[in-house]
Parts: structure tokens; C-alpha cells; sequence
């Protein structure tokens, strides 16, 4: 297996972290990883707010509900078409955000890192207290929060490759219901 493969396939969402911090050189490599990612037509409409300050992060986490755990940081990604490159990020910076999310995920997991995707956007009252707790401006959206810290668990690599969620070719009758009955959450 490529190095690359395993990586994605270590990449699990961890929820429980070490109280030890993450050193500020670690975090800098997630965020190089982050914009790294492709955008379309190279808009890069992207901000980042990385919170490390236990007080900011209490206030965080307690406004996101499906996120009340104990990261030592938290990088939240923005989209801001107005600083992006071109217009192209009016439609596109949702998937261009998420490419430098999933970066930033596979990036801690190659680093012995633990992470999780927590959502934000397009939940209405999410970005509100998100954007209340982080002093972003109006015409800035957050995407997403990544926790990040030492894991306190572990989690065995793994895909979850269905042969039937794909076709070759052309589009074709399923031949089974493809929806993974009580399908885990965590
Ligand atoms: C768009 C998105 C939003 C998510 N939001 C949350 C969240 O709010 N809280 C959480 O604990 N996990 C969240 N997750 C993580 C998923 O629950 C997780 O990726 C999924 O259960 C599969 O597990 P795995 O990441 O270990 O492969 C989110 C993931 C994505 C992609």
C-alpha cells in the first residue's frame, strides 16, 4: 500500500484528546496542508482562525452542540469570496473549503495527530454563534471547525468501499438498496 493510501485510510475522526497542547509548528503544517488543496480556477477563497486559547476554545465548543469535546486547538475554516482570486469562488468555495479541510485531516493523521470535521455551514444558528464567539465579519462564512490534539483514542484504519455505490462507464439500475442499514455515526 502507498504511503499516501495509508494515510487516508489511518484518517478516522478522533473526539477524544491528551490535555498536552499542540506545538504552533504542527498547527502551521496542518494550515500548509490546507492550502494546498485545489480551488477552482485557483481562487483560494479561504481564512483560517486557529484558537488555541483555552478560554476561546471553552466558548467554542460549547456553542457547537454536535462538538462538545476537549480539542488543545481548533482551526476554523472561512470562506470569503471577496478576498478570493476570482468570482469563481462565489459558487465554488463551499467544495474549495472542504478540499482544504480534508487536507488538514489527512495532514494530522500522518502527523500522529487526531482530528474531526465539525460542521458549521449551512446551519443557520451555528454560523451565528460561531461567528459571534470569533469576532468574524459579516461577509465571512465558516465552513467548518477542526479539532485537533494528541489522541486519547484510537481507531482502527479502515475504508468503506462499497463496489455497488459504483458504475463504470454509465450510470445503471442499482442492484441492491445501497444505503448501509444503522450505518455508525461515531
Ligand atoms: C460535513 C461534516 C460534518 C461533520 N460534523 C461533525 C460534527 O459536528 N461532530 C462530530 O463529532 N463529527 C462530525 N463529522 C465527522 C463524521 O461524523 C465522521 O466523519 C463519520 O462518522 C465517519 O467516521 P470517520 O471520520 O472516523 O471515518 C462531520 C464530518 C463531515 C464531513
Amino acid at each position: 500500500m502507498t504511503d499516501v493510501m495509508d494515510y487516508i485510510l489511518r484518517r478516522r475522526s478522533i473526539r477524544a484528546y491528551q490535555p498536552r497542547e499542540v506545538e504552533p509548528e504542527k498547527l502551521e503544517l496542518l494550515l500548509r496542508a490546507a492550502m494546498a488543496a485545489p480551488t477552482a480556477c485557483n481562487s483560494q477563497p479561504w481564512e483560517f482562525i486557529v484558537v488555541t486559547d483555552r478560554e476561546v476554545l471553552a466558548e467554542l465548543t460549547g456553542v457547537l452542540y454536535a462538538g462538545h469535546y476537549n480539542p488543545a486547538a481548533a482551526i476554523a475554516v472561512l470562506g470569503n469570496t471577496r478576498i478570493a482570486n476570482n468570482s469563481a469562488a462565489r459558487q465554488f468555495w463551499v467544495q474549495d473549503c472542504s478540499a482544504a479541510a480534508e487536507n488538514m485531516l489527512i495532514a494530522a493523521a500522518g502527523m500522529g495527530l487526531g482530528a474531526v470535521w465539525i460542521g458549521v455551514y449551512p446551519m443557520p444558528s451555528v454560523i451565528k454563534l460561531v461567528t459571534e464567539v470569533l469576532h468574524i465579519p459579516e461577509e465571512v462564512t465558516p465552513l467548518c471547525v477542526i479539532y485537533v490534539g494528541y489522541p486519547a483514542e484510537e481507531k482502527p484504519p479502515r475504508t468503506q468501499y462499497d463496489p455497488y455505490r459504483v458504475y463504470w462507464q454509465r450510470y445503471e439500475p442499482r442492484k441492491r438498496r445501497a444505503k448501509v442499514k444503522n450505518a455508525k455515526y461515531l
